[in-house]
């Protein structure tokens, strides 16, 4: 089916979601212009999911997209759910140590809280009343897929290999997000470690349009209307952009990382674990470097929450060598910090029949 369809949109741009930094204004914004506004839900409880849901429906009448990570076990990780271990927290928040003392914050104290049980976001996400739930690190389970449907909600999976793809449309999923290695934010591999799924755009788009039948959303190193022409020219019948988008005034990252992807020096980014441990692409900046060469980083998600302490407060004093900079290889293309300029320079690229 033709994606503008299943989604109820006049414009295949779908704005990616952003766990932790996604902001009700640029969603909205994107939707009300005619795309896809998507949100992340990660790390949010069902109350805070519940208010997202009504300041969307507040903001726009036209269709949204809310996405969730599905509970996944990586490689060194505990199972999702489990409590956290008690010797590694020590041993990462000692890692840490100079970093927390950088910005003056305490070291978090034990027990962390854990991130919110998958099936009480899930609840709170269907009630939202998204037109999409999609959904990263894995195949949705067939009674999660069935729910959404009887909701009228439709499901996007996201693949960052062939088999992934192959995977999802298994699942019984509606579309799909083939998401290339230039991609922000963590790599959302579930088939094979994510540094052994490491395949560009140029060459995983087609392939994923030849596996599959159904509609493809192109992910990663897509920033203007250039990219958007070429995602079309391979295959794609949609795009997904993030940091052109994170870098505008509505999205919801520090003025100081908004004005990062759009600086000249937005080229040196690299795919670490340093940050969150599971990787993710971003800015090599001081923070980066020093947690790869201390070493003792707890898994995911025990480092992302760990390393939140002092991100937050860095953030606060506006210093960007601290923060997690994501953003993904064409961040430099990236000239607005006005969403509805970056849409119409997206929505150029788009093929006349698809327009
Ligand atoms: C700060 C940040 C957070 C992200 N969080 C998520 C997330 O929670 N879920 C998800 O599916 N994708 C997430 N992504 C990926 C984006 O939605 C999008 O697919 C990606 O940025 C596209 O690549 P580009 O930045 O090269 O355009 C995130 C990206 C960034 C920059």
């Amino acid at each position: 089916m033709d994606l503008r369809r299943l989604l109820g949109i006049e414009t295949p741009i779908v704005l990616g979601p952003f766990g932790g930094m996604s902001s009700v204004a640029l969603t909205a914004a994107v939707s009300e212009a005619g795309g896809l506004g998507s949100f992340g839900l990660y790390g949010l409880g069902p109350d805070r999911i519940a208010s997202v849901g009504a300041e969307l429906r507040d903001r726009t009448a036209r269709p949204f997209a809310l996405n969730l990570w599905l509970p996944f076990q990586g490689p060194g990780e505990r199972a999702p759910g489990d409590d956290f271990d008690r010797a590694e927290f020590d041993r990462a928040v000692a890692g840490l140590t100079d970093l927390f003392e950088e910005v003056g914050v305490a070291p978090p104290e034990w027990p962390v809280s854990p991130l919110p049980d998958f099936d009480v976001q899930l609840e709170a996400a269907l009630a939202a009343g998204p037109a999409a739930l999609s959904f990263v690190f894995g195949v949705p389970p067939a009674e999660v897929v069935e729910q959404a449907h009887r909701h009228g909600i439709s499901v996007i999976g996201a693949a960052t290999t062939v088999p992934e793809a192959v995977a999802l449309e298994a699942g019984d999923v509606d579309a799909i997000v083939a998401s290339g290695l230039e991609a922000a934010g963590h790599r959302p591999s579930f088939l094979a470690d994510p540094e052994d799924s490491l395949v560009g755009g140029l060459a995983l788009i087609p392939q994923v349009v030849d596996a599959v039948s159904l509609p493809v959303i192109a992910a990663g190193g897509i920033a203007d209307r250039r990219g958007v022409a070429a995602a079309f020219a391979l295959g794609a019948d949609g795009v997904q952009v993030g940091s052109a988008f994170l870098a505008t005034r509505q999205s919801a990252a520090p003025e100081v990382h908004r004005e990062r992807i759009r600086s000249a020096d937005a080229h040196d980014t690299v795919l670490t674990r340093a940050m969150s441990g599971r990787p993710a692409r971003g800015l090599r900046n001081e923070a980066v470097r020093a947690i790869e060469e201390q070493g003792g980083r707890a898994s995911f998600p025990l480092q992302n929450i760990l390393t939140g302490v002092f991100r937050r407060r860095a953030a606060e004093l506006g210093r960007p060598e601290l923060l997690s900079l994501w953003m993904g290889q064409a961040a430099g293309l990236s000239r607005s910090d006005e969403a509805l300029d970056v849409f119409a320079e997206l929505a150029a690229g788009v093929p006349g029949d698809r327009a």
